[in-house]
């Protein structure tokens, strides 16, 4: 069921010095952040040639990463995205399978403009999964 991996988030407390740490330091090809504030973070994407790290900065005050910092003050992985075809069906099938969907249940539009879902990181070997739809 579950597809491509979309991409690997890591929320960080200083977007630029993360931005400098993966372009400079690991070579990778990074983007200008941008803010996104209906989703409460500002985002700087990695491109690798077969997936994308996305790093998290927190925008506003109510943005959702913000506890996820103050538990890990220096940043962390956040969370990773499979692919789905089908996102209705996925979330059909892992509630039958006894999985824990968040929020109400219903895919939201996410970061890149595709309807999403979050997975509780209890059920999933303790990370928080977002299926996308491809
Ligand atoms: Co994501």
């Amino acid at each position: 069921m579950i597809g491509r991996l979309n991409h690997v988030a890591i929320v960080v407390p200083d977007l630029a010095a993360a931005s400098r740490l993966y372009a400079d330091t690991l070579g990778g090809k990074v983007s200008a952040p941008v803010p996104q504030p209906a989703h409460g973070v500002t985002v700087v994407f990695v491109e690798l040639p077969n997936t994308k790290i996305e790093l998290l900065e927190p925008l506003g005050e109510g943005s959702p990463v913000r506890a996820f910092l103050d538990r890990n003050p220096a940043g962390g992985m956040h969370h990773i995205c499979y692919e789905v075809d089908d996102i209705l069906a996925a979330r059909d099938r892992l509630k039958a399978e006894g999985a824990r969907v968040l929020g109400d249940g219903e895919p939201k539009i996410g970061a890149h403009d595709k309807p999403v879902l979050f997975l509780h990181p209890k059920d999933f070997c303790g990370t928080l999964v977002e299926l996308e739809q491809a």
